[in-house]
């Protein structure tokens, strides 16, 4: 059984104000529509046709697709029913299309694979939910045996309708052999002019198959984002669900409203993450580790027992176990922590490598800067790695032991257990347990004239 799946991204989205398509609007981090993309990857024998239009190109260059992927062009945007009459020379014959709506992200698999089920007996399967509030939607309308008739979009329902609670979630699974005899039959003699693809139901009951609806019980996977205010909602749906999926990993939260994950976090046991932190990315921290308040971390692993204090940013970057950083660290990408280092408040390490329980504990830049290990650097340390044209690296061999506010002018390397004297400017390699100053002598002390 193949499944065709139809995501429809053709749209502006002239209610979210913007001016990029609606469906690039990001979710989580990532365009909307790209959800539904990844989600579509879980059902086996599947493939997508997107039908783009406002902004096709740029659509398509924002989208990570697998490569079985086709694309329909829908030049003007004439309707739901529209797109998928639009797309529909690129479907198999024998698979069964799925419509999903590109502003309509959350779906999940286990939702799709029911309706693909119900549309593989020969029905028309169609997702409905309950809205309190449900303004913008299209209508269920159920016979007195609770049979679906059709679907009535609000601005052509009857006041009556429009007090249905019912809506249409616009997702729904159709055998490509059925969809084929009707898509022609949907008209645009509506007060939109629009071709519905929601007139699908009623059209497919005239001809003898009626649809058949799989009310969900809990709507929020079928909310749609038409406005600024919906996609705020949807996201906090959508980080919500994150929070509770790292909770029942045994990760402790200080609020699981207060915490955005624009990713995949990976979290080890015992793990505890203080409020309003920011991962983006692929995160990993290992066992116990702890993120403090106010904290940004992109792309990286800490690992077990680490501890972030708060306000610490982390990119592209590897911390080992047992560390210590911030508050106020800044870790930059291509840096490495091995095992219980420690980087402070004010502490920059870009491109760096930090051996085993090294430390730069205050008011620091480490630049392409190489420690050993057990280096102790002293606050208010450079590394000069840049001379306006190249970058230049550091390195600090092991034991190595540097005096407050030394500037370390880079390529130079300090040999083991070497030391410089605080405030000096080092130019030269330092050999081993040597002591290198660079700094004017005080001056003898001036008696002071005192006026009588
Ligand atoms: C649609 C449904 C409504 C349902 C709601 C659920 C129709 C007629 N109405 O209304 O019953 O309750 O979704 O969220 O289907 N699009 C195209 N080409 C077009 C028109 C739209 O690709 O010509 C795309 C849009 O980019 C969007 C999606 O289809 O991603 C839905 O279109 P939208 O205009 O948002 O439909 P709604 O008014 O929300
Ligand atoms: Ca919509």
């Amino acid at each position: 059984m193949y499944t065709d799946f139809v995501v429809l991204a053709a749209g502006k989205g002239q209610r979210m104000l913007g001016n990029f398509p609606k469906v690039l609007e990001p979710l989580g981090g990532k365009p909307m529509v790209q959800h539904l993309i990844d989600t579509t990857q879980e059902i086996i024998h599947s493939r997508s046709i997107i039908v783009v239009g406002e902004q096709a190109e740029k659509v398509k260059k924002s989208l990570i697709i697998p490569r079985n992927t086709k694309w329909s062009n829908q030049k003007k945007q004439l309707g739901t029913g529209h797109a998928v009459k639009t797309a529909f020379s690129k479907v198999r014959p024998s698979a069964i299309v799925v419509v999903l709506y590109g502003d309509v992200p959350l779906v999940e698999s286990k939702t799709l694979k029911s309706l693909i089920n119900t549309a593989s007996n020969n029905r028309l399967a169609i997702l409905t939910f309950i809205k309190e509030n449900p303004k913008g939607y299209g209508r269920i309308l159920r016979n007195s045996r609770n049979q679906v008739e059709a679907i009535v979009e609000e601005r052509d329902a009857t006041i009556q309708e429009r007090r249905i609670k019912e809506v249409n979630s616009g997702i729904l699974a159709i055998k490509a052999s059925k969809l084929k005899k009707l898509l022609p039959l949907i008209k645009n003699n509506n007060s939109a002019k629009e071709y519905y693809l929601t007139d699908l139901v009623d059209i497919a009951k005239r001809a003898g198959l009626r649809a058949k609806p799989l009310l969900l019980a809990d709507p929020e996977e079928a909310q749609g984002a038409n406005t600024l205010q919906e996609l705020q909602e949807l996201e906090r749906t959508y980080q919500k669900r994150k929070a509770q999926k790292i909770l029942e990993l045994g990760v402790r939260m200080a609020d699981i409203n207060r915490i955005d994950i624009r990713g995949d976090l990976k979290v080890g046991r015992g793990a505890f993450i203080d409020v309003n932190s920011v991962f983006e990315g692929q995160v990993n921290l290992g066992a116990n580790v702890m993120v403090g308040p106010n904290c940004y971390i992109r792309d990286s692993e800490i690992g077990k027992n680490s501890v972030i204090k708060a306000n610490t940013v982390i990119e592209d970057s590897l911390i080992g176990n047992e560390c210590r950083i911030g508050p106020f660290s800044r870790v930059r990408g291509g840096t490495e922590l091995e095992s219980f280092s420690e980087l402070g408040n004010f502490v920059e390490a870009n491109r760096s490598r930090i051996g085993k329980s090294s430390k730069a504990k205050h008011l620091t830049y480490l630049g392409d800067a190489h420690l050993g290990s057990k280096v102790n650097v002293g606050a208010g340390t450079i590394t000069c790695n840049y001379d306006g044209k190249s970058k230049h690296k550091t390195k600090l061999s092991d034991g190595v032991f540097v005096g407050s506010n030394t500037s370390l002018v880079a390529p130079l390397t300090l040999g083991k257990d070497s030391y410089t004297g605080a405030g000096s400017v080092i130019t030269k390699n330092v050999p081993e347990n040597s002591l290198a100053l660079g700094r004017a002598r005080q001056a003898p002390p001036i008696k002071r004239k005192r006026k009588k």
